[in-house]
């Protein structure tokens, strides 16, 4: 007995995927969005999708990049800034940022002369480049790769951590799982809703690259080589990534809506 117990545990212990960072929080955008979309577009959606919903698709694009076929598809996933830098002229280049990939993606998606296959991959990549561009960190800094290379301690855990690792994964400390967290959010009021709208693929990277100076605010500490981290640091941030989940929920609603999808 006390043997199929262990094996059992084992066997959970190891077949239980670790979530990739940012997944819970792709999964929060995508359902937010779900509960946003017009009809026409959720059934598209669902025709694209085979009836798998936006939210189950919504980290393929983190899956693959392991993948050697789908090796350049990394750097669609993020874009770094130099000091004063904006996006307001940035020219999307087709070696790949996250700009280029959701003004090609949003297009792809949109081509009738494409195959289903095609289109349903621009949905699933769109979908989860909308969520990480808005991950603050996603637009960071050269200097430190987007807080990759900024050791930090995290609750006193002894895996190494990161401060890019931090953001990516502010909400998966919270208990809720995705579905019970997406309730969580208030109805944004129709003026707030507008301004959120009616915005670009540049403004969300500029309004990112904007929160970053909140970001590396860390309080106490700041002399320390590997910065502590904790409750007081995490408390402060969870609203802003909160907020930016919500936006970017809204947002992709609000783009796949006004796409005539066939
Ligand atoms: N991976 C994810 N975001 C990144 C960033 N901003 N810089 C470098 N690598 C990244
Ligand atoms: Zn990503
Ligand atoms: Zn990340």
């Amino acid at each position: 007995m006390i043997r199929t117990v262990i094996f059992l545990f084992v066997i959970f212990f190891y077949a239980t995927p670790v979530l990739a960072w940012w997944e819970k929080e792709h999964q929060v955008v995508a359902i937010i969005a779900e509960n946003n979309l017009s009809e026409a577009a959720r059934k598209q959606v669902n025709l694209l999708l085979d009836g798998e919903s936006l939210a189950s698709v919504s980290s393929w694009a983190d899956s693959i990049k392991s993948d050697p076929k789908w090796a350049h598809s990394k750097r669609w996933h993020y874009i770094n800034a130099g000091p004063n830098q904006n996006f307001d002229k940035h020219r999307p280049v087709p070696v790949g940022d996250i700009l280029w990939a959701l003004d090609y993606f949003y297009q792809e998606l949109q081509k009738p002369d494409n195959s289903k296959q095609a289109r349903r991959e621009a949905l699933m990549f769109f979908v989860h480049f909308v969520g990480d561009v808005h991950q603050p960190l996603h637009v960071g800094k050269y200097d430190d790769a987007g807080g990759n290379r900024v050791a930090v301690n995290w609750y006193n855990s002894p895996r190494k951590h990161n401060l890019h690792r931090v953001w990516d994964g502010l909400l998966t400390h919270s208990k809720l799982s995705a579905k019970e967290y997406a309730k969580t959010f208030e109805k944004p009021s129709k003026s707030q809703r507008l301004k959120w709208q009616h915005s670009t693929f540049a403004d969300w990277a500029n309004e990112s690259l904007i929160l970053n100076e909140n970001i590396y605010d860390f309080g106490v500490g700041e002399d320390q080589k590997i910065m502590p981290l904790g409750r007081w640091y995490h408390e402060k941030n969870q609203p802003i990534a909160k907020k930016r989940l919500h936006q970017a929920g809204i947002r992709l609603a609000f783009y796949l809506n006004r796409i005539p999808l066939n």
